[in-house]
């Protein structure tokens, strides 16, 4: 089966901001605002009652926004995220099952995975996109690299702990086509409606990116 590519998603601009909202309206805004500092798509995290009615309103109300789920860790949660119109799937972990549950809808996917083996099982079901998390406490750049040399068929999202500190580190490495975390949208910046801070960090990644790679 020929899955949808997350690299062609992220392709324009490719930072994955990780949001946690605890609002429609929060998300509406933080949406708003990453989209103005170049950031054209989100991952709703499922750790907030108000997930799936933000990943509702997002789609419904900024289709310039492609608007996504993270922190999938069974299959009921995939397809409630999927009704509620998640144009793509994250998950944290790898098990057959999820992965398969997540491929079943036909939306780009990617699986976390930290280890060879789930890499490995990864591979097994055709999978070539993974999410590398959670990335600076599983052996950051240097972990990567010693992953992607050995499954050098392999792309990957690092996400967890990458910030300004480290993007640049990360885009060095060929073999990731985009970086994920939630330093652009911190909890202290929501809470304060900071959205300019929100769109000013947003661009300073995405020009980060573009001094390494062509957008
Ligand atoms: C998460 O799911 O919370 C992501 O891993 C974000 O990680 P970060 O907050 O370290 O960027």
């Amino acid at each position: 089966m020929l899955l949808p590519s997350f690299q062609a998603l992220v392709k324009g601009s490719p930072i994955l901001p990780v949001l946690h909202m605890e609002s429609v309206d929060d998300a509406i805004n933080v949406s708003r605002a990453l989209y103005a500092g170049g950031i054209d798509s989100v991952e709703i995290v499922l750790r907030s009652p108000v997930a799936l009615d933000c990943i509702r309103a997002v789609k419904e109300q900024m289709p310039e926004i492609t608007v996504g789920v993270g922190t999938l860790t069974n299959s009921l949660q995939v397809k409630e995220a999927v009704s509620a119109g998640a144009q793509f799937l994250v998950s944290p972990s790898f098990t057959k099952s999820l992965a398969s549950s997540m491929i079943d809808t036909g939306l780009p996917i990617l699986p976390g995975v930290a280890t060879p083996s789930e890499i490995t099982q990864a591979l097994e079901l055709g999978l070539t996109e993974m999410k590398f998390f959670p990335a600076e406490q599983y052996g950051g750049v240097n972990g990567l690299k010693a992953l992607s040399s050995v499954f050098s068929q392999v792309k990957f999202c690092p996400t967890g702990g990458v910030g300004p500190h480290n993007i640049n580190d990360y885009f060095a490495l060929e073999s990731i086509f985009a970086v994920g975390g939630s330093w652009m949208v911190a909890k202290d910046l929501v809470n304060q409606k900071n959205w300019s801070q929100i769109s000013r960090l947003s661009e300073q990644a995405i020009s980060s990116v573009k001094r390494l790679r062509e957008l």
